[in-house]
């Protein structure tokens, strides 16, 4: 008897009747949101083949980033799929340097939106796997006009949704509001994400590490001794761990949810004095530590939870270690000079 066909429009409505308080509104937020990763997915599906959106777009965003015309369609696609809805006060994107506003032709909404519209972009003119991310936030400002910055710099634990869109061998999209994590597959024949992965579970511990370790020189000394240590052996199974890095946050935090691990992204002092981060508060670490956290897991800075960071500004960047519980609280051993 095969499994029920469970769509991901099905699966909204299911959610929200776990949710009481919330009315359509935020269903119909989550369909408009579907329409822009499918077209994203189309374009990105066709990259190759499609040579205006191969290759930079000759800017660069607001962090110094290349923009790539995908970079940039991505964010076309998502603004114009949410923009009249009437189910936000306000958005912000990777690709923009201040906040987003609803036009004043269409309806406010209760709902805060930040994205980062393609991940992974410098990937995308070889063909890895890159992804969107998102992260939503119910308003927390009163009055008539819309929402502002205050809407949007807010700990991670506010969060009432998050997820991400992975445009590889297959399109898939997991979320979670709040209630598991669960994973659609993109069937591109009906234009639907069917559910593939219900309440996905990330499991305890893993064999497989996760960093750019083109970096190690510049890494800060607790980091250093975690990755050796588990280069000489996995402190279960006394093995090493594997090294799988891609290089797009969605590709690599997607197999780490899947199979287990850990993936870093720690500060860095590559500018001699100066010790860096390089994911993005807002739209990178927080709606990836709601869902790896949802899945069992646990998302560190190294010293404070990445849900309790709450961003000063948008693009505010900050250490990123995700993963296996088991894992991480480990690392968080070694960068406290616990071990
Ligand atoms: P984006 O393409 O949205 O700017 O994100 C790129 C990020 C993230 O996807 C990935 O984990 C990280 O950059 C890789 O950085 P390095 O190339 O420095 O390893
Ligand atoms: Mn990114
Ligand atoms: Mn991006």
């Amino acid at each position: 008897m095969s499994a029920k066909i469970v769509t991901l429009q099905r699966h909204i409505m299911e959610q929200q009747s776990l949710h009481p308080e919330a009315s359509g509104r935020f269903t119909r937020l989550l369909w408009d949101l579907t329409l822009a990763v499918k077209l994203i997915a189309r374009e990105v599906n066709k990259a190759g083949l499609v040579s205006e959106i191969m290759g930079a777009a000759g800017t660069e965003n607001v962090s110094g980033d290349q923009v790539m015309k995908l970079d940039q369609y991505a964010q076309d696609r998502m603004f114009k799929a949410m923009d009249h809805g009437g189910h936000l006060c306000v958005m912000a994107s990777e690709e923009v340097e201040g906040i987003i506003p609803i036009p004043e032709e269409f309806p406010l909404g209760h709902y805060v939106l930040l994205f980062d519209p393609l991940d992974g972009s410098s990937n995308i003119d070889a063909n890895v796997s890159v992804g969107t991310i998102f992260s939503i936030y119910a308003r927390k400002t009163r009055g008539r006009q819309g929402g502002t910055l205050e809407d949007c710099l807010r700990r991670g634990s506010e969060q009432v949704a998050a997820g991400y869109v992975v445009y590889g061998s297959s399109t898939m999209l997991v979320y979670t509001t709040g209630n598991g994590v669960h994973g659609f597959t993109l069937d591109p024949s009906l234009g639907e994400f069917l559910l593939s992965h219900p309440n996905i579970q990330i499991p305890p511990r893993g064999k497989i590490y996760s960093i750019n370790e083109g970096n190690s020189p510049y890494w800060e000394a607790g980091t250093k001794k975690y990755i050796q240590y588990i280069k000489e052996k996995d402190p279960a199974s006394n093995r090493p761990y594997s090294l799988r890095y891609i290089g797009s946050l969605v590709a690599d935090v997607h197999r780490t949810l899947l199979y287990g691990g850990i993936f870093l992204y720690p500060a860095d002092e590559k500018e001699a004095g100066k010790l860096k981060a390089k994911l993005r508060v807002t739209y990178e670490a927080h709606p990836m530590a709601m869902i790896v956290e949802q899945a069992g897991g646990r998302a560190t800075t190294g010293t404070q939870r990445i849900l309790e960071v709450e961003p000063k500004s948008l693009h505010e960047r900050v250490p990123l270690v995700i993963g296996s519980r088991d894992d991480v609280l480990l690392y968080e051993e070694f960068f406290q000079g616990k071990r």
